[in-house]
């Protein structure tokens, strides 16, 4: 068949893996797509900048948002960030001009994932998100195809790999906070602006789009309850550790009566439960379905390679056609998310 064209806006640390995954996996990735998969547009703000990866055989678009319009584009793969801004209106201009998007954004789908599902879903193209949450982890797809069958009741998680990676070097390795923040930009685990991990912002954003899929409610941001690992001490972690606990950031998903309870926080973990052994990067995501019973999905949340494996995955369903609403749910039907502090009036 015809090859899938994908431009990709945005080569920095998951845009370069991306780059370097579709080069060396080429084949097997054809033979799986059923289609060959050609990059044929790339953008990024500096084109000189070393990215361990060689981008002179590729189109070079100075302003990403003409990759929206070009012919030769058949896919937008937006690694670019940001809930607002360039990544909006490409993803946005994509959709209206009948182009697939795949995105790491999880920040844009929190805060626009409504409005962009309804113009995808009547665009009939695909909008897929598999590395916006948990990284390499294929938790979406997990959820939203795998568990489809499934009336989901909660869902306990990690989902912030910075965090997981700066509290466990601060009790193994007893690194300061600021240390080990440092050490998680510098592996490319953290955010442009790490506050953005810290503050539990992230896993909050990534929780409100699994509660989506889960419960079929309207991504609702605002009903999360966050806070961040800024106010944990290493003397909190050494108290911790005493009594046989990790101190982890957490992040729920409850359905509670008419309410969806969602809430990110610093919590203590018992060391019997398998939450309390994620390490590294790593995130894991426990889901109860009512016919399933307890399923798990672990694995490495943050980091080039896991990454790109996730967009790329997206980019291989997308050539083999598979088109699915966004968020498991068509837009139109999702209901919205009742937070815990809303009156049920
Ligand atoms: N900054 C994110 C994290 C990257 O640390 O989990 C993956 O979404």
């Amino acid at each position: 068949g015809n090859p899938l064209r994908i431009g990709i806006a945005g080569l920095g640390t998951v845009g370069a893996g991306v780059l370097k995954l579709l080069t060396q996996q080429q084949d097997i990735l054809a033979a799986r797509a059923g289609v060959p998969l050609v990059v044929t547009a790339v953008s990024a703000r500096n084109r000189q900048q070393d990215r361990g990866v060689e981008i002179d055989g590729y189109a070079w678009y100075d302003n990403c948002l003409d990759m929206a319009e070009a012919d030769d584009v058949d896919v937008v793969v937006e690694l670019i960030g940001g809930a607002d801004g360039t990544a909006k209106v490409l993803v946005e201009n994509a959709i209206a001009a009948g182009k697939h998007v795949v995105t790491a954004n999880k920040a844009l789908l929190a805060y626009h994932g409504q409005s962009i599902a309804e113009s995808a879903e009547a665009k009939a193209v695909a909008v897929g998100f598999e590395a916006a949450v948990a990284g390499g982890v294929p938790v979406i797809k997990g959820l939203r195809d795998g568990l489809a069958a499934n009336q989901v009741e909660r869902i306990v998680a990690i989902l912030n790999g910075t965090c997981n990676f700066v509290l466990g070097l601060m009790e193994e390795e007893e690194v300061s906070f600021e240390d080990a923040v440092r050490e998680a930009q510098d592996v490319g685990f953290a955010e442009a602006d790490p506050t953005t991990d810290i503050g539990g912002f992230d896993a909050a954003h990534k929780l409100s789009l699994l509660a989506s899929i889960a419960f079929g409610t309207q991504v609702n941001l605002d009903a999360v309850l966050v806070k961040g690992i800024d106010s944990v001490a290493a003397e909190d972690i050494e108290a911790a550790k005493e009594l046989g606990y990790r101190i982890k950031l957490i992040a729920v998903a409850d359905r509670n009566g008419g309410h969806i309870i969602q809430r990110v926080h610093p919590a203590l973990v018992p060391l019997e439960q398998p939450l309390a052994h994620v390490g590294g990067p790593g995130n894991s995501i426990v889901m109860q379905g009512d016919w399933v019973g307890t399923v798990e999905f672990g694995g490495p949340g943050a980091g080039e390679k896991p990454t790109a494996s996730a967009v790329v995955a997206d980019i291989v369903d997308i050539a083999r056609g598979f088109q699915v609403p966004v968020f498991g749910t068509p837009a139109a039907q999702l209901t919205p998310a009742k937070s815990a502090s809303e009156d049920n009036s």
